[in-house]
């Protein structure tokens, strides 16, 4: 069934608060719930309790057995007492270990964890399971105290003891109002880091990291970004936490990353573990960037909350968006005040970098859905890059447009005009908008169009004048149900650079003096000029720096020019950008047509970047990889994965063997020295080393196969050892196997390493054309012992890096790969439906492929579509894929 945002209606009854009562047991949990309810003035109508895969012991209304006063529904049950208010007892019995779906409460590894966003908390009781239902939780943990030693659910601790019979219990009370998606529990054997701060107003609060006895080891830095979480909220927004306590617990089967239950943090163990020589950089960046991201949901997810799912970027976006601040803050403060401008960029650069590849691409399909929704089948569905990284970015504009000072302003008003509430899209925008007298009602129509609009761009300079005309036009593509589309105010941040490469300080039409180098236009109609004064050489535009707006930007740029960009441009997200440009047309010429040589002019380009040592390495290490495979498909009509392939691969090579020189000289000057530190300067240093390994293993040269092969077999952290073994992997080199070999022994008792070696096997091109297809490498590795179906991060990693990361060996000609992602799909859906849904979005684009290519998806498209007993979430996506 479709659920529509215009359905909604406030419910008839408050929920004050809500007793909680649990006896845990891995395979016949009790709980009982209390609810104290009273009817809205006013309203009339029962009491909708949702519920699902539950068993109903009982249920009484004050006291007495419901009788009449209850029935069963489609989606639970409804109540009806007789009073306006009532006192609900629910008695319901569930199986934690037969919950495979990792929604509501399940066990993982011995222990009992929930996960309740968005609609787990009806697979625990039955409840009015909708956010905008805010009550206080008082919860009741009751366990066996040898397999469960630790009872944890949110806020604070406020009893705990020992029971007859070797049981133990703890209860816990939140002093905050809170919807039901936030409650959490955690009954297992664990162990906690423990930190105690002072927050701003000199409260001492204590923090806890919670991981498997032996872990503690691998706990620090995931403690350490939470602190300075803690403090960057109450620098940039004066929040400050709420609670005496606060903690992290690690899952090691989670459906997501993490999940920001109130005071009780859920965390998927890649955002939290980590150990020099078990975690690379990237790992390191993500479990700082997660960390951030649940702990900013106190404040804007949980202390002000979504009325209804449609609402979801109203936590997500703007929390997107505040961790990517941060992230960047970190960055910059590490890097110095020399550096921190570039540190900013690679931040912004890797940000774009992944909206560009999971949004446009989201937005250019079947899903295409506006940052708020108008309607859903279901809502598991519908946490995507669009409601998180272009919510994001439309909150990154309201940040552009009023300046962080008006943003700060908004954000203030925002929280006293809402805080305690659940609330819509529009009571944020309207903060901002009030908060700086600004009318934003046009803006607003970024919450409810869908796809990427393309601005287009042309000059024109005329030299009598000495003046230089801008057009800028807009316009965005249908997406399906919303054939028409407005203009938006987009946000355009603009530089002209003169002849000799730097930037004209920037007179418009009508100011008095020229002023700086970078200015944002508003582009509000369909068509605008804007006109630059005292121009006296015809400049060339820089536009959209540092990715001011979630746009496609068309341009008429020759090659000469994209070359001068990429060398000159003082904005290095254009920089980056003017070498991806450069890089897509001559890889998309290559791949329509086989026999041609990757243009000189090209490699010339290239090689000056790898020479410029005043650039960061982390920006090089950005700039010189070529575009991902997802997004040239994107750009490439008919898609065609094999030739494409085989041009990336030609590139490749060039870039290796002619600047093998070069690489092989950075690799030795770039070496970092020392014991491991997480550290943006060195991680640059790493990340560009390994590159240079992967190019020029592409190359099969030898040195740098040799070299790969010592960093594989030396490094003493995980980013140069996983560095060596990708770029062997990444080689023709007979020695890739034995290292495979040689890493999987090394690691086999470790899962998150392991996740990495099954990813890079699924996402491997075949560089020796006589090695079996990828396909029957996945195949084996499903019989790892290591590999389990029931674990996400398993099935991501093996299953999702090849879907998704491997379009030539997935879309094998003989349509072998579809058919294995339909069987794959089909088996998951059984267990999981949330991880089969997302593996099943990996073939939604489908109509973009070459037509013998559409023909084997739809078949396994509609294969999976009449499956019985396909779940809702897989429904959605295969349904919506084959209407197009
Ligand atoms: N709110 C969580 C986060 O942003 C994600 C929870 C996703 N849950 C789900 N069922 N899709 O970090
Ligand atoms: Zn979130």
């Amino acid at each position: 069934p479709t659920i529509l945002r215009s359905d909604y209606r406030p419910l008839a009854w408050r929920v004050e608060s809500v007793e909680l009562d649990f006896r845990l047991d891995a395979e016949q949990t009790l709980v009982t719930s209390r609810l104290a309810c009273v009817r809205v003035p006013g309203a009339s109508g029962p009491l909708p309790l949702d519920g699902e895969d539950l068993e109903l012991v009982s249920l009484r209304i004050d006291g007495a057995e419901a009788g009449e006063c209850m029935r069963r529904t489609e989606r639970g049950l409804e109540v009806t007492p007789g009073s306006d208010t009532a006192t609900i007892e629910i008695v319901t019995r569930v199986n934690p270990a037969a919950n495979t779906t990792l929604s509501g409460l399940y066990a993982s590894k011995g222990g009992l964890f929930t996960q309740c966003e968005a609609e787990g908390f009806r697979r625990i009781t039955y409840f009015p399971d909708r956010p905008d239902v805010m009550a206080r939780y008082t919860v009741r943990l009751e366990a066996e105290q040898a397999s469960f030693p630790v009872l944890l659910s949110n806020g604070n601790l406020v009893d705990s003891g020992e029971l007859p019979g070797d049981r133990h219990y703890a209860v816990w009370e939140d002093p905050f109002p809170k919807p039901s998606y936030l409650f959490a529990l955690v009954a297992a054997d664990l162990e906690a880091m423990e930190r105690s701060v002072e927050t701003l107003s000199g409260r001492e609060v204590l923090l806890q990291v919670w991981v498997e006895p032996g872990n503690l080891d691998r706990a620090g830095h995931a403690m350490d970004s939470l602190v300075n979480a803690l403090r960057w909220d109450e620098e940039t927004f004066g929040l400050e936490l709420d609670l005496d306590r606060f903690m992290i617990v690690v899952v090691a089967d989670f459906n997501m990353g993490a999940m920001e239950n109130k005071g009780l943090n859920i965390f998927n163990a890649r955002f939290v573990l980590a150990r020099p020589d078990t975690a690379t950089d990237a790992d390191f960046e993500g479990i700082e960037s997660v960390v951030a991201h649940e702990y900013f949901h106190n404040w804007t997810g949980n202390r002000v909350t979504c009325r209804d799912w449609f609402q979801l970027t109203l936590k997500e976006g703007l929390t997107v968006f505040r961790d990517q601040q941060f992230s960047a803050d970190m960055l910059a403060r590490a890097a110095g005040a020399e550096r921190e401008a570039s540190a900013r960029a690679v931040k912004r650069i890797d940000d774009f970098r992944g909206l560009r590849a999971a949004q446009f691409t989201e937005d250019s399909g079947p899903m295409a859905h506006p940052i708020r929704p108008d309607s859903y089948q279901e809502i598991n569905n519908f946490y995507t890059a669009t409601v998180y990284e272009k919510g994001a970015a439309v909150i990154r504009m309201q940040h552009t447009l009023l300046g962080a000072e008006g943003f700060r302003k908004g954000m203030n008003l925002y929280f006293e005009r809402h805080d305690g509430q659940a609330v819509t899209c529009d009571d944020f925008v309207a903060a901002m908008a009030d908060a700086n007298d600004r009318d934003m009602t046009q803006f607003m129509r970024w919450y409810s169009q869908a796809g990427t609009p393309v601005v287009r761009a042309s000059g024109q300079w005329d030299a009598d004048a000495r003046r230089y005309t801008l057009t800028l036009a807009q316009h965005t593509p249908p997406t399906p149900g919303q054939p028409e589309k407005l203009p938006l105010v987009i946000p355009v941040a603009v530089g002209l650079i003169g002849p000799d490469g730097n930037d004209l300080p920037l007179r418009l039409e009508g100011d008095s003096a020229a002023g700086a180098t970078t200015r944002v236009l508003e582009l509000v109609e369909a068509e605008q000029h804007f006109v630059f004064e005292d121009v006296d050489a015809e400049p060339v535009p820089s536009l959209l720096r540092g990715f001011s707006a979630p746009v496609l930007l068309e341009i008429d740029e020759s090659d000469a020019r994209l070359a001068f960009r990429m060398a000159h441009d003082a904005d290095p997200c254009n920089r980056w950008d003017a070498a991806q440009r450069y890089a897509e047309r001559v890889i998309l010429a290559l791949a329509a047509k086989a026999d041609a040589d990757v243009p000189e002019a090209f490699l010339d380009a290239w090689g000056a970047l790898l020479a410029d040592e005043s650039l960061d390495p982390a920006f090089v290490a950005l700039a010189a990889t070529l575009p991902g495979e997802g997004w040239l498909l994107e750009r490439m009509r008919p898609a065609d994965p094999a030739p494409l392939r085989a041009a990336l691969m030609r590139v490749m090579r060039a870039i290796g063997e002619r600047f093998a020189d070069q690489w092989l000289g950075l690799y030795q000057r770039l070496e970092v020295r020392g014991p491991y530190r997480y550290h943006p300067a060195d991680a640059g240093c790493r990340a560009l080393r390994n590159l240079a390994l992967r190019y020029l293993a592409a190359a099969g040269n030898e040195d740098g196969l040799n070299r790969a092969e010592t960093q594989f077999e030396y490094a003493e952290n995980m980013t140069e050892q996983f560095g060596g073994l990708a770029a062997l992997v990444h080689s023709a080199s007979p020695v890739a196997e034995d290292a495979l070999d040689n890493f999987h022994t090394r690691f086999s008792s470790d899962a998150l390493v392991l996740d990495k070696w099954f990813a890079l096997q699924a996402g491997a091109w075949r560089w020796d054309e006589a090695a079996p297809p990828v396909l029957e490498r996945v195949k084996a590795l499903m019989d790892d012992p290591a590999f389990k179906l029931t674990n996400p991060n398993k099935v991501y990693s093996l299953l999702g890096a090849f879907f998704r990361g491997n379009p030539a060996e997935f879309h094998a000609a003989d349509g072998s790969g579809h058919a294995f992602w339909a069987e794959q799909i089909i088996a998951l859906d059984a267990m999981n439906p949330q991880v089969a849904s997302r593996m099943a979005r990996s073939l939604e684009n489908w109509r973009r492929y070459t037509p013998a290519l559409q023909t084997s998806i739809r078949t396994q498209l509609e294969r999976v579509r009449d499956a019985d007993g396909l779940s809702p979430d897989v429904a959605e996506v295969v349904g919506k894929a084959l209407v197009g």
